[in-house]
């Protein structure tokens, strides 16, 4: 008679789960994702001056700096094998058409070229290319009237992305990250490109990005909140039907687009999953966004939550979704074992 206490056949599992995670080496030996630093970017927000750094009180962590200081941040960036930076100018001046970005002596101009100096090949100089820091009234393009409301000139911001790109193809820049949202902006940039001899560069685009309330803390950074209204005319509704993100990857890769990004990244998860399994061979990049920093940064702050393990377990999740780069503030912390 077997005994109450002695373990039944078949009652006790044969399979165990926990075998595999019963210490530290099995578990790694089972894992399947990482977070390299060399597929991770970090944003830089540039303006003019020497010496300067301006904390954005929304972005502990995060400054706006001039470009000697940019210089001095990707020589550490290089030594900690991030992939690239993700040029934002901010300039001194604005206007209703955004004149800086176009100026060959403007911000974003000087920036990448003193970055590409600096960079030595080691890392990606990659430029956001947008009007919503240059532009006095904070809109990604040039205004009209739509259906009796100022609303962005699609096709006349064309004529003005493509503009822009070349300033920044002709500065130097490694790769253009169009993010505007705009109807035909990867065509428009990949054609003056293309014209211009410059067939190689690649261009990373903003395919699906929707209008979400987590650009908040980046709207202090690069100074770029709408004067009025907001951009639902041309990001994406986050109620849309899924579908409608993946009809946008497939225009941008029908244009020319090189790298897609899904943006935010923690509450798209599902749409970076749905695009990384419509087109498995598209190299897919999310940006986990301002808000998504700042929101873990302020519980840390309160010791509500701790942030390494919030940051990995994050990071992690959107690597896990399906995306191979990541653009993050956390790029250098995470590359120098900080958090
Ligand atoms: C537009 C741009 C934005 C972000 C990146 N590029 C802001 C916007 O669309 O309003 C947001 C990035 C972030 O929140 O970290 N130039």
């Amino acid at each position: 008679m077997p005994q109450n206490d002695t373990p039944q056949p078949g009652t006790f599992p044969v399979v165990r789960m926990r075998r595999l995670r019963y210490n530290k080496l099995v578990r790694e030996l089972v894992q399947e994702t990482s977070i390299p630093p060399d597929k991770l970017i970090y944003p830089l927000f540039l303006r003019s001056g020497q010496g300067i750094r301006v904390p954005i009180g929304s972005m502990p962590g995060v400054f706006q700096l001039s470009l000697d200081e940019m210089v001095r941040e990707i020589e550490e960036l290089k030594s900690l094998g991030i992939g690239g930076v993700l040029l934002f100018g901010i300039p001194d001046t604005k206007d209703a058409c955004g004149s800086d970005a176009l100026n060959s002596q403007g911000i974003i101009a000087q920036a990448v070229r003193a970055a590409k100096d600096a960079a030595q090949e080691k890392l990606l100089v990659i430029t956001d290319l947008c009007f919503c820091e240059y532009t006095d009234h904070g809109h990604c393009g040039i205004l009209t009237e739509i259906a009796g409301h100022a609303d962005v000139d699609n096709d006349a911001t064309l004529k003005m992305i493509a503009d822009q790109a070349l300033v920044h193809a002709e500065a130097g820049a490694d790769m253009i990250a169009p993010s505007g949202m705009i109807d035909g902006m990867i065509g428009a940039v990949r054609g003056i490109l293309d014209r211009n001899r410059f067939e190689h560069l690649p261009v990373m685009s903003y395919a699906a990005k929707y209008a979400s309330g987590f650009y908040g803390p980046f709207r202090d950074a690069a100074e770029s909140a709408p004067q009025f209204g907001d951009r639902r005319s041309y990001q994406m509704d986050p109620a849309a039907a899924a579908e409608q993100a993946l009809r946008e990857v497939e225009l941008d890769l029908a244009e020319g687009a090189d790298i897609v990004m899904v943006k935010p990244a923690m509450v798209y998860l599902d749409i970076m999953r749905m695009v990384r399994e419509r087109f498995p061979n598209v190299p897919l990049a999310a940006y986990n966004v301002s808000g998504e920093y700042s929101m873990v940064k302020a519980a840390a702050e309160r010791g509500w939550i701790d942030e390494s393990r919030i940051v990995r377990e994050t990071l992690t999740a959107i690597r896990r979704a399906g995306a191979n780069i990541i653009i993050t503030y956390w790029a250098k912390d995470i590359a120098a074992g900080n958090v």
